[in-house]
């Protein structure tokens, strides 16, 4: 009975952190045991606004030319810090989604920056375990509303940068205010699942998210 007390914390603390949660089949989110939980504001025929609460991840940089080569390298720090290379050498459970921030702009001569973060199981959210290196450190995500486009196949490839690019052209079109220096995409299946995976591209919106696409008359199309 000695740990009941720390247990009665825990549930107390994972009550209280309602934006991470077991996931079920009803979404995309199926082979973690925990996901990142969040609400849909609206949805349109290109895009779904959804709005997050609070989360904490543990993060990594990459500096490369190219996305997947830093990834890679990125991907295995923040492995290793959840298989044990931690000061209190926990396992800690992945969690769904994988997210990478990825800079707008950037010289095709000059490696980008990309930061890799893993988001930390709700048992870990208010007191993550210190990493070995000081390459790895903490990002507390702010309650934000997104925009949103899903896609499938593997979340760091040309294609990402044409979703990318289809994403703000519908947002462009509908005037929606959205942080236009970065944006994230985020990956929910592990290497393993070859089929049916699910993948996202987000731009974090700024002031009133726009959910209405103008009405084009109906036509042939
Ligand atoms: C999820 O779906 C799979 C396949 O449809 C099924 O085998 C499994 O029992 C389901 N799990 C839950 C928790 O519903
Ligand atoms: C999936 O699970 C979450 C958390 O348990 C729950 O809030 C949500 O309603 C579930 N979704 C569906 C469609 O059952
Ligand atoms: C957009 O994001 C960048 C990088 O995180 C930040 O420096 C900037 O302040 C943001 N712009 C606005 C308008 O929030």
């Amino acid at each position: 009975m000695v740990y009941l007390p720390g247990l009665l914390v825990l549930m107390l603390m994972v009550t209280a952190k309602g934006s991470i949660g077991p996931s079920n089949n009803s979404s995309f989110c199926t082979e973690s045991k925990e996901c990142l939980l969040f609400d849909v504001v609206c949805k349109t025929g290109e895009y779904e606004v959804r709005h997050y609460d609070p989360s904490r991840w543990v993060s990594t940089d990459a500096e490369a030319y190219f996305m997947g080569v830093g990834a890679a390298m990125a991907f295995r720090r923040l492995f290793k810090y959840i298989s044990g290379a931690n000061e209190e050498a926990v396992n800690i459970d992945m969690t769904a989604p994988v997210l990478v921030k990825i800079p707008e702009e950037r010289n095709m001569w000059e490696p980008a920056v990309y930061t890799l973060s893993f988001l930390l199981p709700s048992e870990y959210q208010e007191n993550p375990p210190k990493p070995t290196t000081e390459k790895l450190y903490f990002t507390d995500m702010p309650e934000m509303n997104v925009y949103v486009r899903s896609y499938g196949g593997w979340m760091l490839s040309l294609t990402s940068r044409l979703h990318s690019h289809l994403l703000t052209r519908a947002l462009d079109r509908v005037r929606a205010s959205y942080n236009s220096s970065y944006h994230y995409c985020l990956g929910y299946d592990s290497p393993m699942k070859l089929l049916d995976r699910h993948n996202e591209i987000w731009y974090v919106a700024e002031g009133e998210p726009v959910c209405s696409v103008p009405q084009h008359p109906a036509s042939a199309s």
